[in-house]
């Protein structure tokens, strides 16, 4: 359900939730004033490049260019869109949301809210199992299967005991019979007997994004049947909407996520700290799980089981993947049943081998290229098979492109040579155009070395200028007498300065996380917001700024008349290049 959250909840949420508090549950960091510094969470790194500044509750990353408020910190750091970042930091904050549901809403948000207690009781219960005395045997299955005592506390794995005993703890716990049987976690009969779901089996807790226990997934110790048990869809469990392991996999800094099948291979991959990994909650993969992957990962490594079954299911992930747009590649099993059998066997190296070697499908990409045209067409069909060619000069071997070559030939009745000489055609043409703009880059080489620093320089100075702008109402007035918006870079920039020019022309005062929150690239607003700045004389800086903005601004449109003419002649670049030296002066 979409919601409308008006701007005074967002600035009541932001302020509950101080951004250095939030920040600090994830990253470690060191203070210095008002700043704070620490590895960044979103990239790989060794040295701090990531800051938070605690006046101005913003964040910013100097590394990866990640920035913004404490709202959209948590919307990276847990991958949850806006509406799921508000309502987690007005949890977490204890922010009543419920004058904003809607009709009925607020009767289900109640009942789930009831489930996800149970949920989280009973899991604790299956734990304490585990290692109480009804647990021996299944904590010998679990060493049986390498599972470490960090991997069963991280996963939060537990075990069922024979009999009702969970729904007697429950009952004591103070939950009623049907909250408790709502959460699926006990079963009705059609006597009307109430009893418990799982019994002598390893529960695996299902963990959505949010970090609730959604629901179980309870093994046989052996060979029993059936093999897995499952919670049932409840207002809390979705199995179509989620994924296991999701919860860690998604702040992985992979560029992937790994889809698997089963949740021991999830389970055995993360102990094996390979963090990407999740699996579907017991069904094949559903367009709406496609659909929340590529909200979290463009890419997907899927390595299902070894088995027919698997190798159909993998064919189905790829088509509803590639149909959501997100990069498929594909790793196999070989002589192992499935991936936690394969790490067992080849051990982690390997599996990292294969998975830095898969190669995107190319299946994938014929498929996302056959989307386009429609081949009974005969100007299209011509279109396909030029587009297919320009994707098969890119293979390197030509025994495989000659296989796609001719599959394509068989599909389309076009002669396998014809589609080679288009592929040669299409190779002869990317050779030029690199070749072509390795040229470019030496003749205009001259030119560059003036332009590029200066427009790095006044591309710094207008972003100084802004965070000055923010803070001082004098030094707004400073610039639009000698600025006028024009002279500043168009984009993110421009739009800035004029949203500020808009506030103060209002008669308001910048507030400026407010400002982030609102903008759909916080992060670069963020960057320019933020206080990374030691300016003792904030007037004279920004006097200074001015001034270099305004040059730039003239040499700019001198630029533009020169370059107005397509790609200048040798000529016009040695003019150009005279001029910046003479009037602009050479800054080296
Ligand atoms: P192990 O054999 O213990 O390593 O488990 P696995 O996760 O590799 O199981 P398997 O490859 O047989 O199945 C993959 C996934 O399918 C499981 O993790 C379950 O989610 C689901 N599944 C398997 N068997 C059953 C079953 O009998 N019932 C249900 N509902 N789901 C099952
Ligand atoms: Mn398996």
């Amino acid at each position: 359900m979409a919601q409308f959250f008006p701007e005074t909840l967002i600035q009541e949420i932001m302020d509950k939730n101080d951004i250095v508090d939030v920040v600090s549950s994830y990253v470690s960091m060191k203070r210095s004033g008002t700043t704070l510094k620490g590895l960044c969470p979103f990239h790989k790194e060794k040295t701090p490049s990531f800051t938070v500044s605690s006046d101005k509750q913003l964040y910013y990353c100097f590394g990866c260019s990640n920035g913004g408020t404490v709202i959209n910190f948590i919307m990276q750091a847990e991958n949850l869109d806006f509406t799921e970042t508000v309502k987690y930091l007005a949890e977490r904050a204890n922010v009543d949301l419920s004058r904003f549901e809607g009709d009925g809403g607020a009767e289900t948000t109640h009942l789930r809210s009831i489930i996800y207690k149970i949920n989280s009781e009973s899991a604790k219960f299956f734990y304490n199992c585990l290692f109480g005395e009804p647990g021996q045997a299944a904590r010998e299955y679990l060493i049986g299967r390498e599972l470490s005592k960090g991997i069963i506390n991280k996963f939060g794995i537990g075990y069922a005991p024979e009999g009702n005993l969970l729904l007697a703890h429950l009952r004591q716990q103070g939950f009623d019979d049907n909250s408790i049987i709502q959460s699926g976690v006990v079963v009705k009969n059609d006597e009307g007997n109430v009893y418990d779901r799982f019994r002598n089996r390893v529960i695996f807790p299902i963990i959505d994004r949010r970090k609730n226990i959604i629901g179980f997934g309870g093994r046989v110790l052996g060979d029993g049947i059936p093999k897995y048990l499952n919670s049932p869809e409840t207002a809390a469990f979705n199995k179509s909407y989620n994924l296991f392991g999701l919860n860690f996999a998604k702040s992985t800094k992979d560029d992937y996520l790994i889809l698997v099948e089963g949740y021991t291979d999830v389970i055995s991959l993360h102990q094996n700290k390979i963090t990407s990994a999740v699996a579907t909650l017991g069904t094949a993969l559903t367009p709406e799980q496609a659909r929340l992957i590529k909200r979290i990962k463009g890419e997907v490594v899927i390595a299902y089981d070894s088995d027919e079954a698997g190798q159909k299911a993998t064919k189905r992930a790829i088509e509803l993947l590639a149909g959501e747009d997100v990069v498929v590649r594909v790793l196999t099993m070989g002589d192992c049943k499935d991936p936690d059998d394969y790490i067992k066997k080849h051990g982690k190296g390997a599996f990292e081998n294969q998975l830095i070697n898969a190669k995107v499908q190319i299946e994938y990409k014929i498929s996302k290229i056959q989307e386009k045209y429609n081949l009974s067409n005969i100007d299209e069909k011509v279109k396909y098979i030029n587009e297919l060619a320009a994707e098969f000069a890119k293979i390197k071997s030509p025994v495989e492109r000659e296989v796609y070559i001719s599959k394509i030939s068989d599909e389309t009745g076009v002669s396998a040579d014809s589609i080679l000489s288009e592929v040669k055609r299409s190779l002869a043409v990317t050779e030029r155009k690199t070749k072509m703009e390795a040229f470019k880059a030496t003749a205009s080489v001259g030119v560059i070395k003036n332009i590029n620093p200066k427009k790095a320089n006044v591309i710094r100075a207008q972003k100084q200028l802004l965070n000055l702008i923010s803070i001082d109402k004098n030094i707004y007035k400073m610039t639009i007498n000698n600025l006028s918006d024009d002279d500043f870079e168009e984009g993110t920039i421009r739009d800035l300065f004029n949203e500020l020019k808009i506030i103060y022309e209002s008669g308001a005062l910048p507030e400026v996380k407010l400002i982030v929150a609102q903008a759909s690239n916080a992060a670069e607003i963020a960057e320019i917001l933020h206080d990374n700045q030691n300016i003792t004389d904030k007037q004279l800086a920004a006097k200074e700024l001015i001034g270099l903005i305004a040059k730039e601004a003239r040499l700019k449109q001198m630029f533009k008349a020169v370059k107005d003419d397509e790609i200048p002649s040798g000529q016009k670049l040695l003019e150009l290049d005279r001029y910046l030296r003479k009037e602009v002066g050479n800054d080296k």
